[in-house]
């Protein structure tokens, strides 16, 4: 009688644990992970920032219709960015990530050339479209 009591404990546990891990843990993560090792993410997190910084320039330049403003800061995140990425690294990147990433390096380059003729309220839309890529991005993968 006490054995059968102990299996059944025991029994009660072993459902009981995983459950209640699930309720107190993180839900999970569902994005795909990049398999970057911890120098690569460290790369990778500062071109990120690199392409933030990028946004917050062109932003500026907008707002104060300076247009070298507008394209030195979009050049920086386009071709030569793509180009910097380290065969290593690329060869190894999901093809849906690069189907992403690739084009949103040619909006940077795009907007460069727009930047020269472009209305500031049309080279706006186009940074919103820009955009989009980014939470595209940032909503399948993750740096790790
Ligand atoms: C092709 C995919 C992709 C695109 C496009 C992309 N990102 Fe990211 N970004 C990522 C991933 C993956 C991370 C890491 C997220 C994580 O591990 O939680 C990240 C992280 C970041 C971070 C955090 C950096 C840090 O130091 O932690 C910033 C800022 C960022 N991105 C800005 C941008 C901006 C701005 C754009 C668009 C102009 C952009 N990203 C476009 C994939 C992308």
């Amino acid at each position: 009688m006490t054995r059968l009591f102990a299996y059944l404990l025991a029994g009660l546990l072993s459902v009981s644990l995983p459950a209640a891990s699930a309720e107190n843990g993180q839900p999970a993560d569902p994005r795909t992970s990049l398999g970057l090792n911890p120098a690569e993410r460290a790369q990778f997190l500062s071109e990120m920032r690199q392409m933030l910084g990028s946004i917050q320039g062109i932003l500026q330049g907008i707002s104060s219709e300076d247009r070298e403003m507008i394209a030195k800061y979009a050049s920086l995140s386009g071709n030569r960015m793509a180009r910097a990425t380290p065969d290593s690294v690329r060869n190894r990147l999901p093809q849906a990530f690069k189907d992403i990433g690739g084009p949103t390096h040619m909006l940077f380059e795009e907007l460069v050339i727009r930047a020269e003729t472009d209305d500031m309220d049309m080279l706006l839309g186009q940074t919103a479209t820009l955009m989009n890529q980014c939470m595209n991005c940032h909503t399948q993968f993750r740096a790790d």
